[in-house]
């Protein structure tokens, strides 16, 4: 049952001609009222696919809502909570870009799509968690800049044959970084017929002892496709939240209920009204920074395809 608040925004919504992105990480009362709920990619994607509408209520963090942007010169894109950012795509600066491409000009530049605008237009090409073997695999060149997460990096390291270099050497999500063996130990334990599934995201040793490394799409199609009854979800935990609703069946456990992504939940039913009411804040790339950034997350989407 939906709540007079959420009514509203709905309402408005239709009136206005807007569209609600939510990332999986979003609160379950803001998923409840989005058009579209999805992972990195899958947003990215639905971004570029949008037709029907003009004003689109970006309801994720600042990397996020940039891409979106990117893709859709010609609309509105806003940001509930300007304030919504992502501590990752801030470690790593475009200067820091531009002085490893000096140092290995030889070098492709794989970018995870948790990068800021003004990085992502020194990439060769973005990546997200559910593609970037496949990225770096679609590449001529043998020694690959990746960056900013470290644990994704070294999930690459291990599936290919490439010579990955981490940039920055010390990239991570403080989030994921809170998963730790002992605890999927202990649940594996208590229910042994569980598939345990981990972001890419998580430290090696949580990546080692997990069933599945899967992005957060990654994960939805798991549980919805496996005939497995029980599940152990090593990320964020809102990701849970969509996982219940739309598995009811299934048993979905947190591989540690306080990975909160404080950032993501800047975002609330109140600010979304006020957004479409206001239609602020827009979230702007400039022209330059717009259209080298574009070539790279395009390259990612027909990679993807
Ligand atoms: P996904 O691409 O799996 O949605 O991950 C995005 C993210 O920010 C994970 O922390
Ligand atoms: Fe960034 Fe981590 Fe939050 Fe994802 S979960 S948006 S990587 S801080």
């Amino acid at each position: 049952m939906l709540n007079e608040l959420q009514k509203k925004i709905i309402n408005l919504k239709k009136e206005k001609n807007a569209i609600i992105l939510a990332h999986n990480y979003q609160k379950g009362e803001i998923q409840e009222i989005a058009d579209f709920i999805g992972d990195s990619l899958e947003l990215c994607i639905k971004a570029s696919e949008i037709v029907e509408s003009d004003l689109v209520i970006f309801c994720g963090v600042d990397f996020m809502a940039e891409t979106a942007a990117i893709l859709n010169p010609d609309k509105k894109i806003i940001i509930p909570d300007l304030e919504s950012e992502c501590p990752m795509a801030h470690m790593l600066p475009a200067s820091e870009v531009i002085k490893a491409k000096k140092q290995h000009p030889d070098a492709a530049v794989v970018l995870y799509v948790n990068t800021l605008a003004e990085a992502k237009a020194e990439a060769d090409i973005l990546c997200t968690s559910s593609n970037a073997l496949k990225v770096v695999e679609s590449l001529p060149q043998e020694k690959i800049l990746f960056g900013p997460d470290n644990n994704l990096a070294c999930y690459v390291k291990k599936n290919t044959d490439k010579n990955i270099i981490p940039i920055p050497d010390n990239g991570y999500c403080y989030v994921h970084k809170m998963f730790n063996v002992a605890d999927l130990m202990f649940l594996k334990e208590k229910y042994p017929d569980s598939d345990i599934l981990a972001h890419p995201e998580c430290d090696p040793e949580v990546q080692d002892y997990a069933d599945y490394i899967l992005s957060t799409g990654g994960m939805m199609s798991h549980v919805a496709n496996s005939p497995k009854k029980t599940f152990i979800i090593g990320t964020e935990i809102d990701l849970i939240t969509r996982l219940r609703r739309e598995n009811p069946d299934k048993r979905i456990l947190p591989a540690y209920a306080d990975a909160i992504c404080e950032n993501m939940k800047l975002h609330t039913l109140e600010k979304v009204l006020k957004s479409i009411e206001t239609e602020e804040y827009v979230v702007t790339v400039p022209e330059e920074i717009a259209q080298k950034s574009k070539k790279a997350i395009e390259r990612m989407i027909s990679v993807s395809s």
